[in-house]
């Protein structure tokens, strides 16, 4: 099965163009974190608050290795997916994996508003933002089979970025 995994940074456009994409293609879209959040019957918040991040990262793995077995799929994965290597081999394994990017700054005025991501509460700043980013950046970016950098184009430029990129 090749699924096509969206891998990045909060706010780096995962979810639109994910859903752009299963648009274009005509495939299922699944959001991680939406699938996560429904199973558990709460937030994703309340996950981390209840239950503790690190049951939330098994979740994360257990739907990852489930996608083995299904239809080709559009993933837009939580952040923080690629941080494990048997997230990245599962999904290696089953699709290609594509890496959104965008500047601090543009991640910034994407999710100022949104109290949805409990990494982000209280630290909604360009110096946080940064640091972690730049932790992430090199698992990201193994990970990665194709990059995007989506500060400066539409979500409909992306997704035909990516089309081109993974169809030609
Ligand atoms: C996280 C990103 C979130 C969500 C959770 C943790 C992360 O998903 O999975 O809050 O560790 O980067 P989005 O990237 O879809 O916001």
């Amino acid at each position: 099965m090749k699924h096509l995994f969206l891998i990045g940074f909060m706010g780096a456009g995962k979810t639109s163009v994910s859903q752009a994409l299963g648009k274009a293609l005509g495939w299922k879209v699944v959001e991680m974190d939406q699938h996560i959040s429904a199973q558990e019957g709460m937030s994703v918040s309340d996950i981390f608050a209840q239950k503790g991040e690190p049951y939330f990262r098994a979740c994360e793995t257990a739907l990852l290795e489930s996608f083995a077995q299904s239809e080709p799929c559009v993933v837009s994965c939580g952040g923080g997916v690629p941080m494990r290597e048997e997230n990245v081999a599962a999904m290696k394994r089953s699709g290609t994996v594509v890496l959104l990017t965008a500047r601090p700054e543009v991640i910034l005025e994407r999710v100022k508003d949104d109290h949805s991501r409990p990494l982000l509460e209280g630290h909604k700043d360009i110096p946080y933002i940064t640091s972690l980013m730049e932790q992430r950046r090199p698992k990201y970016e193994a990970a990665a089979d194709l990059v995007v950098d989506t500060s400066d184009i539409s979500v409909e430029e992306v997704c035909q970025e990516i089309l081109r990129q993974t169809q030609e």
